[in-house]
């Protein structure tokens, strides 16, 4: 089987009746939604916070009932897949664009569930280029500023020769480091004083369980962190 598929079907183990659940965004915990659908169809009751309008829509189809964050106070847990995941479950996000509203949702539940395959997890965070949300206002200037004072080579992310533009209508400034990042921490929080920036796609100590879909089935990481 698909080992994505493998590790989005699983994580619905984590899913109980009446929960409030954050719906992530891409390729793997779609399967979650999916199979959760399943699940609401055979009598399930939750509600879902979609992570972006991918999301929404995807949920949308299979019936899957919705809320919006501003509707309520904490969720029970969230599911979302990374683009990266260091060994003490640091990780990069944003390689779809939704990572300031995946950080919202999953600032806003009690647990964050990972859900990826084997190729994401990294030594180090930052072999994959770090996405960093920016206004769209003189976003050159913003991604020159985190090229000089971060020291990373910038790009802004294009659809169709234009400007990616998220669902919070901002751009996508993606940083390539020349090996990997070396204090994770650090490098969010410098980037978080630098005007322009709205969001990183590193999410520190924010992981409490990380499902890993392998060949022979799954492997979980549980946060020493948490
Ligand atoms: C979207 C994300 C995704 O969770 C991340 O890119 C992983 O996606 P996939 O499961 O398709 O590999 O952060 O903003």
């Amino acid at each position: 089987m698909d080992t994505k598929r493998l590790a989005g079907e699983y994580a619905v183990d984590f899913i109980k009746e009446g929960m409030t659940i954050g719906l992530g965004t891409g390729s793997t915990v779609y399967w979650t939604i999916q199979k959760l659908g399943e699940l609401v169809r055979e009598g399930l009751s939750i509600r879902g916070v979609p992570t972006s309008k991918q999301t929404e829509q995807l949920a949308k189809e299979l019936q899957i009932p919705l809320v919006s964050l501003s509707e309520v106070d904490e969720l029970d847990l969230t599911i979302d897949g990374a683009d990266e995941i260091s060994d003490d479950l640091q990780l990069t996000k944003g390689g779809g664009g939704a990572l300031l509203r995946e950080k919202l949702v999953a600032t806003a539940s009690k647990q964050l569930i990972i859900v990826a395959d084997e190729s994401k997890l990294v030594s180090h965070l930052g072999q994959f280029p770090l996405p960093v949300e920016v206004v769209p206002f003189a976003a050159e200037h913003t991604a020159q500023r985190i090229c000089t004072l971060v020291g990373c080579t910038t790009t802004l992310r294009l659809q169709n020769n234009k400007p990616y533009i998220t669902d919070n209508g901002n751009f996508i400034v993606d940083c390539a480091f020349p090996e990997f990042i070396a204090n994770p921490i650090e490098t969010h929080q410098f980037l978080k004083t630098l005007t322009g920036v709205v969001e990183t796609g590193l999410f520190i100590n924010m992981a409490h369980i990380v499902v890993i879909g392998k060949s022979n089935g799954v492997k979980k990481l549980i946060s020493q962190n948490k």
